[in-house]
């Protein structure tokens, strides 16, 4: 095991949003690394989902309940005493945050307000690391990538949700963590735009495919030139577990934000990654895995990029996978789903013991 996670051996760590595509594969990596886990969400979001396909309940402790519902959220944190929390439960559909508003706006700025002021209450000694998204920052459509210490916000509601929580979260540790007296650590961690094995959530273009793909059909898209900073999940997620480890042993971190994002030249158009995973299908010709469409149902905000010099500098973290291994991890992840019997549960092991691998012979520090 790579010693900066030995920090998570025998440790009991709370994932909100457990049920999700990313907290299932947060889940499935701090189980392999020896953590007692502990998941709080309100319901399995998707069928199907990546937390039934690896039958993750069976192997943590599960609570249902609403981020919203402060009294359930301080009881979980109260009875557990987590030594780790990652805070991933939101809304995370910009789609959905046009039809749903307040749902979005509760849910992602309520719900990050209760997990702090469950902290706040309690007091004992705990490493919290809050997941938001690089749609916090202030897209002004500029060339550059968004620094930690950019405006915020943003136009759209989701964004707004999004701004909203980094500023709570700022707030929460100023007013209250910041003291010597606190025994909570927390940071923030931003990043945007990841794809993956098991993400079956609506409206996001590679699961759009994947579905369709998978009952012999074309994929509608809508903005097949829109370019987006691609990333694999595991990717801001050893991000989220290198900030975790180090918090908990450098009070220097402690209040920080982290932003957690591919390689510049991994921009990629939505055209290209839907060529390029369509090999993985078998396609003899990529034009017929997609048809393009010029239904716009709602706004979508042009290239966001993320600098990502703090997070190399303080926790010597970089993305490491090559573009060719992000659409072959997915790619050949929902293949091995839909059309063999193979475990995927050992095989989404084996894709973060890979993915681990990778890293390591990148040079990157963690992963030694
Ligand atoms: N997937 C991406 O590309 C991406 C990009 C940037 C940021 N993020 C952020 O990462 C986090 C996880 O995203 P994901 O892709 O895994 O989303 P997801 O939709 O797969 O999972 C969301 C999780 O939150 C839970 N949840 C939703 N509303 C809740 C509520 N009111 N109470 C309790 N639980 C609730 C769901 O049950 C689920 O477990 C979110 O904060 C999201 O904004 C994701």
């Amino acid at each position: 095991m790579q010693d900066i996670f030995k920090q998570y051996l025998h440790k009991k760590v709370l994932i909100t949003g457990n049920t999700g595509f990313k907290g299932s594969w947060l889940s499935l990596w701090l189980l392999e690394l020896g953590a007692n886990v502990y998941g709080y969400s309100n319901t399995i979001p998707t069928e199907p989902s990546l937390f039934k396909s690896l039958a993750i309940e069976n192997k943590i402790s599960q609570v249902y309940g609403d981020v919203r519902d402060l009294t359930k959220v301080k009881a979980t944190i109260e009875e557990i005493k987590p030594d780790f929390i990652f805070h991933l439960a939101a809304q995370p559909i910009v789609s959905v945050s046009y039809s749903s508003p307040v749902e979005t706006v509760t849910t992602n700025v309520i719900g990050t307000m209760n997990v702090l002021e469950s902290l706040r209450i309690l007091n004992y000694p705990c490493t919290a690391i809050i997941i938001t998204s690089d749609k916090c920052y202030n897209n002004v459509e500029w060339v550059w990538g968004y620094k930690e210490t950019d405006g915020l916000g943003g136009e759209d509601i989701y964004s707004g949700s999004k701004g909203a929580a980094e500023l709570v979260f700022n707030s929460y540790y100023h007013s209250f963590f910041k003291k010597k007296i606190s025994n909570v650590r927390v940071a923030s961690a931003r990043a945007g735009n990841v794809i993956g094995g098991g993400d079956w959530a609506t409206d996001r273009i590679i699961p759009d495919a994947m579905r369709a793909w998978s009952q012999g059909k074309v994929v509608e898209i809508r903005s097949p030139e829109a370019t987006r900073p691609w990333q694999h999940v595991l990717e801001p997620l050893s991000g989220y577990l290198n900030l975790g480890a180090e918090l908990s042993q450098k009070t220097q971190l402690n209040g920080e934000s982290f932003n957690f994002g591919p390689r510049a030249e991994y921009n990629r158009t939505v055209r290209e990654i839907l060529e390029n995973l369509s090999v993985h299908w078998h396609f003899s010709d990529p034009n017929e895995a997609y048809t393009i469409t010029d239904n716009l149902p709602f706004h979508e905000a042009g290239l966001l990029k993320l600098n990502c010099d703090k997070a190399l500098f303080y926790l010597k973290w970089f993305a490491s996978m090559d573009y060719k291994d992000l659409f072959f991890f997915t790619g050949d992840w929902y293949y091995q789903f839909y059309k063999t019997d193979t475990d995927m549960n050992q095989y989404t092991i084996n894709q973060i013991n890979n993915y681990i691998d990778i890293t390591k012979n990148k040079g990157v520090t963690w992963a030694q």
